[in-house]
């Protein structure tokens, strides 16, 4: 028999901007997208995840000339960080579209020629208020200031009058048929909320679009015409279509398009609600099935950005914690749709009262029993009594609750409902003391029933949990003594019975331990390094640094590819080295301790965020790092065997 093909998921995420370190708001997002991505394969679907980064446009060109680098450098740098951070937050993302690839930029070019082709792309004249912090052009109804100037509403920065020459798409011609498609799709931007503030947007009419630039260098040129390029936000938006194989890989781009759901902050709403079909229509594409606008994340009541200064560094919570506990918090504390206040007194509060104390617990004591009891098989269970039958019946019932608690995006619903589950579990076990049943021999088939009904509840519980906290769940999968990777039981195979009596569970290590509000709160306080002011000067050295200053130098692992000696120039040598996510070519004084040969294949240490330079005529993009002897340079090489572009710190 045929298999049937399994349904497609495709969600993604915003692509980040790269002018700067994502922080606990980026965060978000794509912690839900990971999430509901994990959800959705237990489901049985074929999913794709989409996330990546934006990075053309007037704020980028700026943040790299206010560090001195090229745009390019200053994204590579910030994919770096952003790779490192999803690892670090456990993200099972598919693909990383960054819109300087190549087939990215062609893909945009030639939906740009099919629209101007069609006359849905005309060009004219455009002036208007433009705020380059969010790159878009003011609403006319945004007021003028005192001095005569316009503040841009969403990011409080003052705009810029903008007057150019510019390509516009025919956005007017499209309010009606977006507000048609609004009527027959009333699910298309969720929460419900949202959809009636975008269709009221576009009731009040839509002016047409001006989407390319003449003064920003650093974008998608348009075709036949590079002396503009193309907005960034249009540029930005194809990705969804790129990044899924338009127009490079058409069976997985007909297999994934159009978008199931499109994550996004509430921010950039508009963008995505409006202009993207629009622009969909135009070019003849079918539309996403849904937008999803949700909430943010606010720090002492205000959107946390990085131009408030608020931004709160995900590493602070990844480094003592590890990803789940950061993952869980934020799933579960507000509704996706909502807005939410972090409070580190609220994240320790959940950490101590709902990991450490009810499901930590839990497992635990649970599976500690089952191996000082049983060493960590059961024996023949006693027959399920009235009680017993209570917990797997709340299992079965919960197994459904969550599942549409998931589907329907209300990860805090479904996690609420297993908590609500995993403390009937622990009163079950108050209840029947299995820890005094212990005590008389004749009850074994009875100890062995309720610390069997635990575990197998503990077992459906961790396979529910799975998607918002895939470590911990994987792990304690494992003490249970399955065989098979969690990732492997689809939802509706498991079973509360899928827990064999004779697997054998395994010592469990504590999964959560209980933290000291203020003693967290005083850790993180403290500068990582502290600089006492006592501290001497070793001779010849140059004056005390903070940690802060040391942490701004980039330094990796770097694999040295090619080697070669620099014309003219004794004590020089050209490398190409690898750094993870690009090769580079750096020059380096070391001619005279070494030649080219003795330095390929080795691994070094090398500052990446260094300016680039030009040494006698050769650019060199960073340095390595070295001791000076008698002027002579001796390098430092790794002997294990270490990923290039890993971090020295
Ligand atoms: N590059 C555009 C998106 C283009 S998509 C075709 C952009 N990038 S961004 O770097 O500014 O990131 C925007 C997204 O980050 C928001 O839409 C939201 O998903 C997330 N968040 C940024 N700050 C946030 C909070 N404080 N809280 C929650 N989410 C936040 O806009």
């Amino acid at each position: 028999m045929e298999k049937k093909p399994k349904p497609a998921f495709y969600i993604t995420t915003p692509i980040y901007y790269v002018n700067d370190v994502l922080h606990i708001g980026h965060a978000y997002t794509t912690i839900i997208a990971d999430a509901l991505a994990r959800f959705k394969k237990q489901a049985g679907y074929d999913v794709f995840f989409l996330t990546g980064t934006d990075e053309h446009g007037q704020k980028i060109e700026k943040a790299a000339a206010e560090k001195g680098l090229k745009p390019r450098e200053l994204a590579d740098m910030v994919v770096g960080r952003a790779k490192d951070l999803w690892k670090a937050l456990n993200i099972s993302y598919d693909f990383f579209i960054r819109t300087t690839e190549p087939f990215h930029e062609k893909g945009v070019q030639k939906v740009f020629q099919t629209l101007l082709d069609k006359g849905d792309i005309y060009k004219g004249t455009y002036q208007g208020w433009y705020c380059v912090s969010n790159e878009h052009f003011l609403a006319d109804d945004v007021p003028l200031e005192n001095d005569g100037t316009k503040i841009c509403p969403e990011c409080n920065v003052k705009a810029t009058v903008v007057g150019e020459s510019s390509y516009f798409f025919r956005l007017s011609a499209y309010a009606r048929p977006l507000l048609d498609f609004y009527e027959k799709n009333p699910n298309f931007v969720r929460p419900q909320g949202r959809m009636n503030e975008v269709a009221s947007f576009v009731r009040g009419g839509l002016k047409d679009l001006s989407i390319t630039r003449t003064t920003v260098k650093w974008g998608v040129p348009v075709p036949g015409d590079p002396a503009h390029t193309i907005y960034v936000w249009f540029d930005a938006l194809h990705n969804y279509l790129t990044g899924i194989g338009y127009d490079w890989d058409l069976g997985k781009f007909e297999k994934f398009w159009p978008a199931t759901i499109h994550l996004i902050g509430k921010d950039i709403l508009r963008f995505h609600a409006v202009f993207w079909p629009a622009f969909l229509m135009a070019a003849g594409f079918k539309l996403p099935v849904c937008v999803y606008g949700h909430g943010w994340w606010l720090k002492d009541d205000a959107k946390m950005s990085k131009s408030k200064g608020n931004v709160l560094d995900p590493y602070a919570i990844l480094k003592p914690f590890g990803p789940d506990p950061l993952r869980y918090f934020l799933l579960r504390e507000i509704p996706i749709g909502n807005d939410g206040n972090f409070s580190h007194e609220g994240f320790i509060h959940r950490v101590n009262s709902d990991l450490a104390n009810d499901l930590g617990n839990l497992v635990h004591r649970t599976l500690t029993m089952v191996r000082s009891y049983f060493k960590g098989t059961f024996p023949e269970l006693a027959a399920e009594g009235a009680d017993d039958r209570k917990v797997r019946e709340g299992f079965e019932r919960l197994q459904a609750t969550v599942f549409d608690h998931y589907s329907a995006t209300a990860v805090n619903r479904a996690l609420e409902e297993i908590w609500v589950y995993v403390n009937t579990v622990n009163k079950y076990l108050a209840d029947n003391e299995p820890w005094k049943l212990a005590k008389d021999p004749a009850q074994k088939p009875r100890l062995a029933r309720v610390l069997y009904q635990a575990a197998a509840a503990i077992r459906g519980i961790t396979y529910l949990v799975y998607p918002v906290m895939p470590g911990s769940a994987e792990k304690i999968w494992d003490f249970l003594g399955e065989t098979e990777p969690i990732q492997k039981t689809t939802y509706s195979g498991l079973t509360f019975d899928g827990l064999k009596p004779g697997q054998t569970i395994k010592e469990p290590v504590a999964l959560f331990p209980r933290v000291d509000l203020k003693e967290f709160l005083a850790e993180e306080a403290k500068p990582t390094v502290p600089v006492k002011p006592e501290v001497k000067k070793m001779e010849g050295t140059m004056d005390i640094i903070s940690y802060e200053e040391f942490k701004r130098m980039d330094l990796r692992v770097a694999h040295v590819l090619k080697a070669e000696k620099v014309e003219g120039a004794q004590k020089l040598l050209k490398l190409q080295i690898d750094l993870g996510t690009e090769q580079r070519q750096i020059v380096a004084g070391v001619a005279e301790t070494y030649k080219p040969e003795d330095l390929v294949g080795k691994k070094i240490i090398v500052i990446a965020n260094l300016k680039p330079a030009v040494i006698r005529g050769v650019e060199s993009a960073g340095m390595l790092l070295a001791a000076v002897v008698a002027d002579k340079a001796y390098i430092p090489f790794f002997t294990d065997d270490l990923p290039a572009g890993a971090k020295v710190k």
